[in-house]
C-alpha cells in the first residue's frame, strides 16, 4: 500500500512539474514582444489632385502607436485635413497638392512606431515625388482641336 501511495504521489508530482514547466515556457513565449515593421513605406510617385498612400505597419502583440515624419519633422495630422492615418498605420494623403510655388506633400517620409515602456523604431525613409501632370499637353491638344473646329 505504501509503495502504491508513493507511486501515486510521484505521478501527481510529475504532473504538477509538467504543468508548471509547460506554463512557464508558454508565458515565456507570450512575454516576449517581437517589435518590427511588417510593412515599410517605399518611394512613391504620386499624381497631383489624386490620393496617395504611404504604407506602414508594425507587427507586435502589444499596443503600437504609429506616427509619421516628413523631412525629419513629426507631422501634426490633427491640423492637416488632407492627411490621415489608416488603422494599420499607413498614411493617406486624400488629395496631393502640387503647384509651382506650393509643394507641401513632396518630400521624404518616415514611419515611427512606439510601444510605451518598450521603445521606438523608425522605418526606412521613402520619397514621395509628384509626377508632372498632363494638363499642359491636354491644354495644347484642346487648343489644336478648337482651332481645327474653327477651320
Ligand atoms: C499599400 O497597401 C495596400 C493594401 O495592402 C496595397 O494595395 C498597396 O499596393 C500598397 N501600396 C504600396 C505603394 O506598397
Amino acid at each position: 500500500m505504501a509503495e502504491r501511495g508513493a507511486r501515486l504521489l510521484f505521478f501527481f508530482a510529475s504532473l504538477i512539474v509538467l504543468r508548471f514547466g509547460g506554463a512557464d515556457k508558454g508565458s515565456g513565449i507570450r512575454g516576449f514582444t517581437p517589435f518590427r515593421f511588417s510593412v515599410e513605406p517605399v518611394d512613391t510617385l504620386a499624381v497631383r489632385g489624386l490620393p496617395a498612400v504611404l504604407n506602414c505597419s508594425a507587427a507586435s502583440n502589444a499596443l503600437v502607436r504609429v506616427e509619421w515624419k516628413k523631412d525629419g519633422t513629426f507631422l501634426n495630422l490633427v491640423a492637416d485635413d488632407r492627411k490621415r492615418q489608416l488603422a494599420d498605420g499607413s498614411l493617406l494623403i486624400s488629395t496631393v497638392v502640387h503647384s509651382k510655388h506650393n509643394k507641401p506633400d513632396e518630400g521624404v517620409y518616415q514611419c515611427v512606431a512606439t510601444i510605451d515602456n518598450l521603445g521606438t523604431i523608425s522605418s526606412r525613409t521613402a520619397r514621395l515625388t509628384v509626377a508632372g501632370t498632363k494638363t499642359k499637353p491636354l491644354r495644347f491638344i484642346n487648343c489644336v482641336l478648337s482651332l481645327l473646329y474653327e477651320i
